[in-house]
């Protein structure tokens, strides 16, 4: 229903998953959709502006954009578009959280994250959102310290202030962070359950995360992090990329081998057949409407958490697999979370002190040469916001060169 990208044909590292380097093959998807009506008004909407901005003057034309350059990202501006009447908005906004800290239990989490609204955007009654931009929830799926936070406290800091972002930390049971009340990362961790490469905790934990950052109405969109991500571009370009985006980056492709379609488990029939089977990178970005079928899921999940263990990697399969079946037009099927996997094995380079160079810097930003990707059915070259894995010793070349490579 949605104009697909026609195929979002970025055949490169990032689109691979974390267990092994095979490269993406691709194929089509048969299965049911999501209701999309919803969204369809405003993803037409968000295309002309997106069309509007992006032409160059074209003064509304509808003519074809040649490529979303790095350039056009940065300098788009946040949507400042329905800024009406906020004080009328006031009356049904919760109070504005102190803390991530509760004490629900992952059920009721889980359940109250579900009736959240689907889409932020004036509606009537009690469900209506704020007016404005939305925020992005960043996600960080921890095993307890951050090292990198000095670099994501900058690239926060080029924001204006907090209502553009949240933070959510999850960590190990028992870790505490510590962050003074400066720091955007203050008071962020959420009740967290302990965590296993591989193994259906990493996904309770990334339906955690998720169910948590629901519960702010104003998010909008929602991105999945580990301690070793770094932006690759400024914040207000990375915001206006996700939030102008008619897909959620959620990366997804037919790997024909056996290390996709070789870890198919029966058991998941009927829901899932073998040919719906998909694979991709853990590191998703989503919207709204995806994020809360995600918590509310009750009809794959289940059978996933039962069959697909190792060497079935539930962190890998479930969400490409189930958002191909459920809503394969709104997915990007690609990541927006550059990772290396040149160096082989079943885990992805990881960047220290000496690998973070000006020219290693420039290419990941895209300055050099230009990736090649689809955004909102364009060709773009602006295709990763993030990158991993970058070690603590990175921190501190990555400090000096980020004003004035990665722009923040
Ligand atoms: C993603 O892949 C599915 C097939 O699995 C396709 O139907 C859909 O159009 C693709 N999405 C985009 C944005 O190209
Ligand atoms: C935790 O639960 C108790 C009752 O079970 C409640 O009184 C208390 O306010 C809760 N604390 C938080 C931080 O929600
Ligand atoms: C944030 O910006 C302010 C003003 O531009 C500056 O004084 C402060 O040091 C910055 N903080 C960080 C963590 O970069």
């Amino acid at each position: 229903m949605m104009q697909g990208g026609g195929g979002a044909v970025v055949v490169n590292s990032s689109s691979s998953s974390s267990k092994d380097g095979h490269a993406p093959a691709r194929a089509p998807a048969p299965g049911r959709k999501l209701v999309v009506q919803p969204l369809l008004l405003s993803a037409v909407l968000a295309t002309g502006f997106l069309l509007f901005v992006l032409g160059g003057g074209g003064a509304g034309s509808y003519r074809r954009v040649p490529a979303l350059a790095v350039s056009d990202v940065l300098l788009a501006a946040p949507c400042a578009e329905e800024k009406e009447k906020e004080e009328d908005e006031r009356w049904w906004a919760r109070p504005p959280p102190r803390s991530a800290w509760h004490n629900m239990s992952d059920e009721e989490l889980l359940w109250a994250a579900s009736f959240e609204p689907r889409r932020r955007g004036p509606g009537p009654g009690p469900g209506r959102r704020p007016s404005g931009p939305g925020k992005v929830a960043f996600m960080f799926l921890t095993r307890g310290p951050l090292p990198l936070a000095p670099l994501w406290e900058r690239f926060f800091n080029g924001t204006g202030g907090r209502d553009l972002f949240s933070v959510y930390v999850h960590t190990t049971p028992g870790y505490r962070l510590d962050f003074p009340p400066s720091s955007p990362f203050h008071r962020r961790q959420v009740p967290s359950k302990a965590t296993r490469w591989g193994e259906t905790s990493v996904v309770d934990a990334e339906r955690r995360l998720l169910a948590n950052a629901l519960l702010d109405l104003s998010n909008e969109r929602f991105v999945l992090l580990s301690e070793s991500c770094i932006p690759l571009h400024p914040f207000l370009a990375v915001h206006t990329y996700l939030t102008r985006s008619r897909h959620s980056f959620v990366g997804a492709f037919d790997d024909l081998g056996p290390h996709g379609r070789g870890r198919y488990r029966a058991g998941l029939a009927p829901h899932v057949s073998v040919s719906q089977w998909r694979k991709g990178a853990q590191w998703f970005e989503m919207d709204r409407r995806i994020a809360v079928f995600v918590v509310a899921d009750d009809r794959y999940y289940p059978r996933f958490q039962e069959v697909c263990r190792p060497p079935c990697y539930v962190d890998e399969h479930y969400l490409p697999t189930v958002l191909t079946i459920e809503a394969s037009e709104s997915i990007a099927n690609r990541s927006i979370t550059w990772v290396d996997w040149s160096r082989g094995g079943s885990h992805p380079a990881m960047f220290g002190a000496d690998d973070v160079s000006e020219a290693f810097m420039e290419r990941l930003a895209g300055k050099k040469e230009k990736e090649r990707c689809m955004y909102n059915g364009q060709p773009a070259e602006v295709c990763s916001l993030f990158a991993r894995k970058f070690a603590p010793s990175g921190l501190q070349p990555l400090l000096e060169l980020s004003t004035r490579i990665l722009g923040y």
